[in-house]
């Protein structure tokens, strides 16, 4: 079920009910397992750590408290409202928690370049670990989310498959600087940090600015409503490339491998879903899910071009009963973004293969899976 934000009155009853109800949970797991570990959730509101609360939540071993600005509720996790970049706010939010004993750090800060992503990401991350060994002894383990952008995929053709042994490109580049920042940090401690590289993440959730699959499931309904053909709106070279995707719940199962299996240690991981597509194998296949006509691509900027159907879309809300406002199902940059990578876009994940980790999520069906998803939660109308 998708993350709800922003509590009314009435929310902030289900929250005491659901913060009672995950208590008792909690209590249950103990009782039942004797010791537990406790997850610190950093940036739960995100497409990476909603998942990975759920799947931590799912866990018989796991106690789980969820991290964001928002204030957030569910039974999965108990939920803390920070502000990051305020280290007293965040000294005096963790000081309560002293059972952590992994921190899973999926937080995000955007900004319009390169360069400026550096200082507000490695604040964060640095008032996360900084207080943490203060308030924690029983702290073991951090695992960071990091990305293809540490090859510099970002920036245009990159060296295919990306080795996690690749030499890093010239900085600013945030990523990197987290990595160095943690390296150094961990000299000498008893704590541990495993890295995580996906490649583009494939999650059911809303409000996020980087949510390939809510792009694609959007575009499709507004086709489908104004009568028009699944054209695929990216760079006309991007279309026949090779590209690989990372199913959200895959990622979670990694993430936790990584921060436990005794061989991971102080390393990083690609992770991705193992099979690898081309758009123009894929975006016919799609077109046939929604029920919608295939035509030739046009390149559209989705940013510019999609600004103007929000009313459109406001005229859907009503009349397919829809959850969702324009804005929290708008990630349309990033779909510009992710659709203008006209070359090759993948890594070598057989690396974390090798060490013990044997998922394999076919991408096809995440997309179809993802979809259903949106569908059962009125995120877009029924296709059907
Ligand atoms: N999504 C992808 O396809 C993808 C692919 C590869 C790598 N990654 C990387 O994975 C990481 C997470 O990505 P994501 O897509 O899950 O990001 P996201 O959806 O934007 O989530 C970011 C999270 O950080 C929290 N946050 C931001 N500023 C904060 C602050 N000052 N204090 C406390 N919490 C704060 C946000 O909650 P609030 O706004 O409520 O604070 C949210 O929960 C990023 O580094 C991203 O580059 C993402």
């Amino acid at each position: 079920m998708i993350q709800r934000y922003d509590l009314n009155y009435f929310d902030e009853y289900k929250a005491s009910y659901c913060f009672v109800l995950s208590s008792i949970i909690i209590a249950m797991k103990k009782e039942k397992n004797g010791s537990i570990k406790t997850a610190l959730v950093v940036g739960a509101s995100g497409v990476i750590g909603q998942n990975l609360i759920q799947y931590l939540s799912s866990l018989p071993d796991w106690k789980v408290i969820g991290l964001a600005r928002k204030r957030l509720s569910g039974s999965s996790a108990t939920y803390l409202s920070v502000d990051l970049l305020d280290k007293e706010d965040t000294y005096e939010k963790f000081k309560g928690l002293p059972e952590v004993t992994h921190v899973f750090y999926t937080a995000y800060q955007d900004r319009p370049t390169w360069a400026a992503l550096v200082e507000p990401n490695l604040t964060m991350l640095k008032n996360v670990v900084e207080t943490i060994e203060k308030v924690s002894p029983h702290f073991q383990h951090i695992s960071f989310m990091q990305g293809f952008k540490v090859y510099g995929a970002h920036l245009g053709p990159f060296k295919t498959p990306a080795k996690e042994s690749d030499r890093p490109i010239m900085t600013p580049e945030f990523m990197t600087e987290q990595q160095r920042y943690i390296e150094q940090q961990q000299q000498g401690k008893s704590w541990s940090w495993s890295a995580i590289r996906p490649s583009v993440v494939g999650g059911a959730a809303l409000g996020n600015p980087m949510n390939l699959a809510l792009v694609l499931a959007v575009y499709a309904a507004l086709c489908k409503e104004l009568n028009l053909p699944f054209r695929f709106p990216g760079k006309p070279g991007a279309y026949d490339k090779l590209m690989e995707l990372t199913d959200a719940d895959l990622l979670a199962k990694a993430t936790v491998w990584a921060a436990t299996d005794s061989q991971t240690s102080n390393q990083a991981f690609n992770i991705t879903n193992g099979d690898l597509f081309r758009w123009s194998e894929l975006w016919p296949k799609l077109a046939r899910y929604f029920g919608l006509e295939w035509a030739p691509g046009v390149p559209l900027p989705l940013k510019d071009v999609m600004e103007d159907q929000e009313k459109v879309w406001e005229t859907m809300r009503e009349k397919y009963n829809l959850n969702a406002d324009y804005k929290s199902v708008s990630s349309w940059a990033f779909g510009d973004f992710v659709l203008s990578w006209d070359y090759d876009f993948l890594s070598d994940s057989s690396k974390a293969r090798r060490l013990g980790f044997h998922e394999y999520v076919n991408t096809e069906e995440m997309f179809y899976r993802i979809f259903d998803q949106f569908q059962r939660d009125r995120i877009i109308p029924s296709f059907k």
